[in-house]
C-alpha cells in the first residue's frame, strides 16, 4: 500500500464511520483489507483503492464495514449491568410508574450480546415490569453484525464469554455447536442500521442509552458532537452508560458522571436521578445477586 493509498483510506474512513486512524496503523488496514481485496478478486490494496475511486459504492461500504471493530460479549464489564439491575431499573420503575413505559437505546450494538444482556435484565425484573411498554432499540453501522444479532445465534465460545450459566440454561436452546436465544428475548430488541455520524433525532427520547466502546475510535470533536446530540435524546432524569475506557470528562459538559457509579452519566442540565441503595427493590436485588 502506498502512502497515498493509506491517506485516501484514512480520510474516507474518518468521513464515513468516524474511525480516526493514526499515521501508524497500516498493519491494521492491511490485515483487514487484503482479505477483502482477495474476495473481490483484486490482487491487493492499491487495486482496491483504484476500484473504490472509480465509484464502486458497494465495495466502499464493505471496506468501511471491514474496518469496524465488533468485539463484544455478554454482560461486558459486568458493572454497568449490575448498575442497571440494582439502581437504574428500580429508580426508573418508580419514576415512570404513571407512564409505565421505558425506552432504551443500545447505540453500537454489534452482534447483539449487549442489547440482549439488557433484555435479559428487563426480563429478570419480572412482574415489576408486567404491563409496561419496554422498547430496546439496537443500532449499528454494520449491516453484517445487525443480521447476526437478529438471528440471535451464538457459538459456544460466545456464550462462554460473560453469560452466567443460569442465563444460558434459561434463555437459550442448544443446536449442535450453536446456541439460539429464545424468541421472547429476541423479540424484545428492535434492530436498525444507524451511523452515529448522521442525524439520529428521529429515534425519539430515551430513558437509558448504552453507547459503549464505540466513541473510543473517534476523535475529540466527533465525540463531543455525538455526546451533544445524544444528550438531546435522553430524558432529564435518564442515564447514559459508557464503556470502561470511556468518559465525558474533558470532552463535553453536557453530561456529568454519577458519583460512585462508574461508567454512568446523567444530563448536566438536570439534577441526577437518585440511584441510591435505598431505591433497591427486593426482586431486582435478588436478580443482581444471581450474577
Ligand atoms: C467494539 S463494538 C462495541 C459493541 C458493544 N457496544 C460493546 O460494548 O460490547 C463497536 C461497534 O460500533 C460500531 N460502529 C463503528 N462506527 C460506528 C458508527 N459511525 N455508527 C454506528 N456504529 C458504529 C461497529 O460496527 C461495532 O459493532
Amino acid at each position: 500500500m502506498t502512502p497515498s493509498d493509506y491517506e485516501y483510506l484514512r480520510k474516507l474512513l474518518k468521513e464515513r464511520s468516524g474511525l480516526d486512524l493514526s499515521a501508524d496503523k497500516q498493519y491494521l488496514v492491511e490485515s483487514r483489507l487484503v482479505p477483502l481485496a482477495r474476495r473481490a478478486s483484486l490482487p491487493g490494496i492499491p487495486e482496491l483503492v483504484v476500484k473504490m475511486k472509480s465509484g464502486a459504492d458497494a465495495l466502499t461500504a464493505d471496506v468501511v464495514e471491514a474496518m469496524t471493530t465488533n468485539e463484544t460479549f455478554f454482560f461486558r464489564d459486568k458493572i454497568p449491568f449490575d448498575h442497571l439491575k440494582e439502581a437504574i431499573l428500580p429508580a426508573l420503575i418508580q419514576a415512570r410508574a404513571a407512564r409505565r413505559a421505558l425506552r432504551i437505546w443500545c447505540a453500537a450494538s454489534s452482534t447483539g450480546q449487549e442489547p440482549y444482556s439488557i433484555a435479559m435484565c428487563l426480563k429478570e425484573a419480572g412482574h415489576l415490569l408486567a404491563g409496561w411498554r419496554t422498547e430496546i432499540i439496537a443500532t449499528d453501522l454494520s449491516l453484517g453484525v445487525l443480521e447476526k444479532s437478529k438471528a440471535g445465534i451464538f457459538s459456544q465460545f460466545e456464550v462462554q464469554r460473560g453469560l452466567p450459566i443460569q442465563m444460558l440454561v434459561k434463555y437459550f436452546t442448544q443446536n449442535g455447536e450453536l446456541w439460539q436465544l429464545n424468541a421472547e428475548i429476541r423479540g424484545m430488541v428492535q434492530h436498525r442500521q444507524l451511523n452515529l455520524l448522521q442525524d439520529f433525532s428521529h429515534l425519539g427520547m430515551f430513558d437509558i442509552i448504552f453507547c459503549r466502546n464505540v466513541l473510543i475510535y473517534f476523535d475529540q470533536p466527533t465525540k463531543a458532537n455525538i455526546f451533544e446530540r445524544i444528550a438531546r435524546m435522553l430524558e432529564p432524569d435518564g442515564v447514559l452508560a459508557l464503556g470502561a475506557a470511556e468518559s465525558v470528562v474533558g470532552i463535553t459538559n453536557v453530561f456529568k458522571p454519577y458519583p460512585e457509579r462508574r461508567g454512568l452519566y446523567c444530563p448536566n442540565s438536570a439534577p441526577a436521578m437518585r440511584l441510591g441503595a435505598s431505591s433497591l427493590m427486593p426482586q431486582l436485588r435478588t436478580v443482581a445477586s444471581a450474577h
